[in-house]
């Protein structure tokens, strides 16, 4: 295993973590990858660390930092960052995803008539990685089918060099990724350019929110380069991708090994109208109408995050829930980790949705992060979450094929290993029974 790979392990890995924070307390440094590294949990230290955003900067092992490359805002900091965060931010805007979600929705329903089509048992995570990079890629940037595929195909690649060695061998898996990072930024520039030649002659775009980018300006008041967009770009399908199809399948698996949550689910979900009325999809699902929903993805959020946690470099002293650390440290964020942290009587092993209802739990959760760098695609993320689940569990009853493994691969992200199986049929639920009986 790379450094990498076992570097990732540790954030996905609680345990790994867990008899170092007992012995030393909620902050202690160690050397991993050759770096002085300083392990956090707890409220006290995760709200030090936000505070404290001028003191320290984003940090990547070097195979994503090249990968992503210089320009991305992943790798930016300061007034940098946040002129970058300001222009790709209103992608995700709220009258943004009111125009993105019709398209949504038919992504559901594609899917769910695909599930119920199928007279053998359906692979569900490479369904849902098409929906989730349809939903960035279509939906977002406005793709045709044809960039679309060829953007998929190198994107794969691309993925696989950030999770490898940075080793430039001919053939190497990172070689072939930075192979695949040049077309993808070509391919994404002429994208740019042909949205952009659209809206300068006042033509409406067929799909997507490029156009909301135009007229962004850098922190010094320019307009951006293209080339510093497309690889914005770049960094939103690799951000967006991935984690959101990994927390669909974690979400689908987990109601599924746990019936009686999933009931509890559905009768709320049979008081919901599928599909929204037009322009409701945005709230038609919200914490607010749907707080079961809410709970449940928390919780599913909670024990799987997608996203296993970050790094920071401290660019001075900071201190952290009380404890100095120095200069130049990368800063591990576990937040597997820190979402089992609370409590000794709470049971934070459990899958127990309610507990979010109750309002009583003592994990601090996090799975989009905080700060300056809390996820930038958070609203659209919940946004496809929610009208996956209503549109799906609401209509179909989902039986899991015997003899598969349900065990999760974890790098990149939380993943049912065979890809789990399933069979669909249309479910009848409460208001046609009573449509029926009446
Ligand atoms: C369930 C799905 C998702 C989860 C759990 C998630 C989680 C996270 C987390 C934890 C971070 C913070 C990393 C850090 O502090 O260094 C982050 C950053 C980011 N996310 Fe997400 N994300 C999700 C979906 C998305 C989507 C759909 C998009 C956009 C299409 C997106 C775009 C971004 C971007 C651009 C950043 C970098 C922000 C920055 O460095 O300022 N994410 N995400």
């Amino acid at each position: 295993m790379s450094g990498l790979l076992e570097s990732l392990a540790f954030f996905r890995d609680p345990d790994f973590a867990r008899s170092r924070f007992e012995r030393h307390g909620d902050v202690f440094e160690t050397t991993l990858l050759g770096h002085r590294t300083v392990f956090i949990r707890g409220a006290q230290a995760m709200n030090d660390l936000f505070a404290q955003a001028e003191a320290v900067q984003g940090w990547w092992p070097d195979s994503v930092r090249e990968l992503l490359g210089p320009l991305s805002l992943a790798n930016r900091n300061g007034a940098d960052h946040k002129a970058r965060r300001r222009v790709v931010g209103q992608l995700f805007a709220s009258a943004a995803l009111k125009r993105y979600s019709p398209a949504i929705v038919a992504l559901v329903e594609e899917l769910r008539l695909a599930m119920l089509g199928s007279e053998r048992p359906v692979a569900l995570v490479p369904m849902l990685r098409r929906f989730a990079f349809s939903v960035i890629a279509s939906t977002v940037l406005g793709l045709d089918p044809v960039d679309r595929e060829a953007l998929f195909l190198d994107f794969e690649i691309w993925c696989q060099g950030l999770f490898s060695f940075r080793l430039a061998l001919p053939g190497s898996r990172f070689a072939r990724a930075r192979r695949a990072r040049g077309r993808l930024l070509r391919r994404l520039g002429a994208v740019l350019a042909r949205a952009q030649a659209a809206a300068a002659a006042g033509q409406p775009l067929a799909a997507g929110g490029l156009d909301l980018l135009a007229g962004g300006l850098d922190e010094a008041g320019l307009p951006l380069g293209d080339d510093d967009v497309a690889e914005q770009l770049l960094l939103l399908l690799f951000a967006g991708y991935e984690t959101t199809a990994s927390s669909l399948s974690c979400l689908l698996l987990t109601l599924l090994q746990h019936p009686t949550e999933l009931a509890w689910l559905q009768e709320e979900l049979d008081t919901l109208v599928w599909p929204p009325a037009e322009g409701q999809a945005v709230t038609a699902y919200d914490a607010l109408r749907a707080p079961r929903l809410d709970a449940v993805v928390k919780e599913v959020m909670r024990l799987t995050p997608p996203v296993g946690g970050f790094f920071r470099r401290t660019r001075q002293a900071i201190s952290l829930a009380g404890v100095r650390v120095p200069a130049d440290r990368v800063v591990q964020v576990s937040l597997a980790a820190i979402h089992r942290y609370g409590s000794r009587s709470e049971d934070l092993e459990l899958f127990r949705p309610q507990r979010h209802l109750s309002g009583d739990t003592t994990a601090t959760l996090l799975p989009f992060g905080g700060g300056e760098r809390v996820c930038l695609g958070k609203a659209l993320a919940e946004l496809e979450i929610r009208l996956l689940a209503v549109g799906l569990l609401r209509q179909l009853t989902l039986v899991l094929e015997p003899d598969q493994d349900l065990s999760l691969a974890i790098i990149p992200s939380p993943s049912p290993k065979d890809g789990l199986l399933v069979r669909a049929r249309h479910r009848a639920n409460t208001s046609d029974r009573t449509a029926a009986s009446a």
